[in-house]
């Protein structure tokens, strides 16, 4: 029965990631592998155990208690702090890989026969990267909520003591197993594997976080897979595979987005805190009053609406739908350029122009809408700033040098909507913003994109 209960759970987990990999499907999807993970507990709870009267209680309350917490959390966790809310799930999955393991070891320490030499060497290597994955996520949220002193852990020479970290784990695990399971090792390894797991996403800029979340949640995976080699359990394999491969891709592709190798982001070569050479380079900025900006757009032929952070923030998006329906009414065409990495999480702007209900044709991505800035009259850009830097381009010494961006300045004119000159996520000044052909907006976009609905009403 259980066999059963788990190809299907496979099936649906599978068919489920299959569904999200395209927006209009997505939810349902979700809801197919929500469905696959339910039968997969299922499944797992019933599954023949030793002296397995009086453990469904054990195993009921914690499922209850959890499902009851991750209920509440993702009712009430704003769009712009899922990444830490991922972060933290995904801790929590090393955390479990950590207990697992470490009970699984305990059994081998007591009776050595119960686990082949194997085994115990993916029990360690499990051992590692639960703690890494729990320890590094922990760090991660930290440094994606703003903690300051998440930014101020890395020792000097860091990558030297990463190394010298991993060799003692290696060592502390060689002589565990050939002392045939002394607990002083296995402390030891745990310690150093918690330790390892702070010091390898310290010295890692706060921009780069995604990246991070998305390495750290393939490591999660991996755990899992192991996990399930160990008992015996298909659909923790086949879960734990899809996790550790999706995340894997996830971040090969982030990487792509960025420019940047995956060495690059792991060595810290992006910081929130960096400056570029210009980053105070400042000129003059022309302002544009309300009724020359709804003049411009409503008599425009094609406008480009750039989605950033700041659009999430106000949540404004409802209105940028009415301002997109409005111009439509008047002959203008409308697109929203989708940078891979605009906002705080992968897919952000999509879900949140799809709450909206903007039809997902209007979108275009970042090789497109390069193309189609060279014919566009106007580029509007809500709450978007590092996304928009020309020194991506042009500056070799700015921390976002090589990040693929949209030229919006290859548009007729371009408008910004932002609250002041504050910088975005990485830190430094935007050249955009000093463009001769660029005019500033400014004020919450909520209010600012309200103001200007009102003036395109009035035309
Ligand atoms: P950012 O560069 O972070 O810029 C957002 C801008 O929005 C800020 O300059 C801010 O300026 C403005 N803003 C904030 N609240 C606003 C509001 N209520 N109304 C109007 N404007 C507001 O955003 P981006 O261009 O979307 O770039 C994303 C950045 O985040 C990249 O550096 C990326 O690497 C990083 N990142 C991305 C992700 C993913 S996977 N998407 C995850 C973590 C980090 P004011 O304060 O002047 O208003």
């Amino acid at each position: 029965m259980d066999k059963i209960l788990f190809l299907i759970s496979a099936f649906l987990l599978v068919w489920g990631l299959r569904l999200q990999s395209d927006p209009a499907s997505a939810s349902k999807g979700n809801k197919f592998a929500a469905v696959g993970m339910l039968i997969a507990l299922f499944s797992a709870s019933i599954m023949p155990l030793e002296n397995s009267s009086g453990n469904y209680l054990w195993i009921l309350t914690p499922i209850v208690f959890s499902a009851v917490i991750g209920y509440i959390i993702a009712k009430k966790i704003q769009m712009t702090s899922m990444p830490q809310m991922v972060s933290i799930f995904n801790g929590l999955g090393g955390l479990s890989a950590v207990l697992l393991s470490y009970t699984e070891i305990n059994k081998w320490i007591l009776s050595p026969e119960s686990y082949p030499g194997f085994v115990l060497v993916v029990l360690i290597v499990s051992l590692f990267i639960g703690s890494v994955a729990f320890t590094g996520s922990l760090l991660a949220f930290a440094k994606l909520d703003g903690y300051r002193w998440s930014e101020k852990l890395t020792l000097p020479f860091q990558h030297i003591i990463n190394l010298i970290l991993l060799f003692s784990i290696a060592f502390s695990s060689y002589l565990f197993i050939d002392s045939s399971g002394g607990y002083t090792f296995l402390y030891i390894i745990i310690s150093i594997s918690l330790i390892y797991g702070i010091f390898f996403v310290a010295p890692i800029g706060g921009a780069d976080m995604p990246v991070v979340i998305s390495l750290l949640n393939s490591f999660t995976g991996i755990t899992a897979a192991l996990t399930g080699v160990i008992f015996d359990n298909k659909v923790m394999l086949l879960g734990g595979i899809l996790v550790g491969a999706a995340g894997t891709i996830l971040t090969v592709l982030m990487c792509q987005a960025m420019n940047r190798s995956l060495l690059n982001v792991l060595v810290g070569g992006f910081s929130s805190s960096g400056s570029s050479s210009k980053s105070d380079e400042q000129g003059d900025i022309r302002e544009i009053s309300d009724s020359d900006f709804a003049v411009q757009l409503f008599y425009s032929q094609k406008v480009i609406i750039v989605p950033g952070y700041g659009l999430a923030v106000a949540q404004a998006q409802k209105l940028c739908k009415e301002i997109q329906e409005v111009l439509e009414s008047n002959d203008v065409e409308v697109k929203y350029a989708i940078h891979p990495v605009a906002g705080r999480m992968p897919g952000h702007m999509n879900v949140l122009l799809a709450e909206a209900d903007v039809d997902y044709s209007k979108l275009i991505e970042l090789d497109e809408a390069n193309e189609n800035f060279k014919t566009t009259d106007v580029a509007v850009i809500i709450g978007a700033n590092d996304v928009v830097n020309p020194d991506a381009i042009d500056d070799t010494s700015s921390p976002l040098y090589g990040m693929p961006i949209l030229k919006v300045w290859e548009s007729t004119s371009s408008v910004v909507l932002k609250r002041s000159m504050s910088a975005g996520y990485a830190g430094v000044q935007n050249p955009l913003f000093f463009k001769e052909n660029n005019k500033m907006y400014f004020g919450d976009a909520k209010d600012s994109l309200q103001r200007l609905s009102t003036e395109l009403k009035n035309l």
